[in-house]
């Protein structure tokens, strides 16, 4: 048999996103299909299905819409897509909520039919106890803390959160809470950086911001807003590239040329 036979590539896992508290920061972004989680895949240590995709592929108002059908497709593309980075789904509002047991049955779904290697929901020391349950009978549990888009009807809307300094203890418990049960990771959503710095140096399980600082383990951003898709992105996304434009640009140029009769071409006709 050949030596020469390239090594299959083997996915990261999350005991070695775990390892990395405190080391080489942690790149995430989001991503709802295989085309560009395959791309995402080549830089990303992980690739959140994250349920933003009701809003971001579905034109919803909020997250809380999404069925957990809808994110097991996207999740099963996203993995089909990509062989290197852990792929994390997101459990979408309702799905586990009302009790470990449900959690863990939609969880098991999620895992079964999708091949990620783990799952993320919201909330803090309201689900340890959901968290623990998931992670004992071998469902990684990504949590997510700060502003949690599922309870926006709660907050009155997405609020950055912390800036209140009196709200730092309810925070600061939370992050401690999931990180005690067993999550391997934990997501900080649009907080105070000062706030974000104090979680991560609380808990021995790496923070990974969206909307946090610099402070955190690592990042994560919905892709189509980095990408330049969100007319109105929030405040802390870095547009990297103009994406919009250039696709309204290519859209116009083609109507223009299907118009004039100059597409299809010489080049794109079956002789
Ligand atoms: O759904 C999502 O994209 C997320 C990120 C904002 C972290 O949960």
């Amino acid at each position: 048999m050949s030596t020469d036979a390239p090594k299959p590539i083997r996915r990261i896992t999350v005991p070695q996103i775990a390892a990395r508290k405190g080391g080489e920061p942690i790149v995430s972004l989001t991503s709802y299909h295989a085309h560009t989680a395959a791309i995402v895949d080549k830089y990303a240590d992980f690739i959140l299905v994250g349920d933003s995709l009701g809003m971001v592929m579905h034109g919803m108002d909020s997250t809380v819409g999404v069925p957990l059908d809808l994110m097991i497709m996207h999740g099963r593309a996203v993995v089909r897509g990509t062989q290197r980075a852990l792929v994390v789904v997101d459990m979408p509002f309702g799905s586990y909520e009302e009790s470990p047991a449900m959690a863990f049955r939609n969880a098991a779904r999620v895992m079964k039919e999708t091949q990620c290697g783990a799952v993320k929901l919201e909330g803090g020391a309201r689900m340890a106890e959901t968290i623990r349950f998931l992670t004992e009978r071998g469902i990684p549990v990504m949590a997510h803390t700060g502003l949690t888009p599922q309870s926006s009807h709660v907050m009155g809307g997405f609020k950055t959160q912390g800036r209140d300094e009196d709200s730092w203890p309810a925070h600061e418990a939370d992050a401690r809470a999931v990180a005690e049960a067993g999550a391997f990771a934990l997501v900080l959503e649009g907080m105070v950086e000062p706030l974000a710095a104090r979680i991560t140096r609380q808990i021995d399980i790496p923070t990974i911001g969206i909307g946090a600082s610099a402070e955190c383990d690592g990042q994560v951003l919905v892709l189509e807003d980095m990408l330049g898709l969100n007319p109105k992105p929030p405040k802390f996304v870095k547009v990297y590239g103009q994406l919009g434009g250039m696709i309204e640009q290519a859209v116009k140029d083609y109507a223009d040329e299907v118009k004039a009769r100059s597409f299809p071409g010489e080049g794109q006709v079956y002789r």
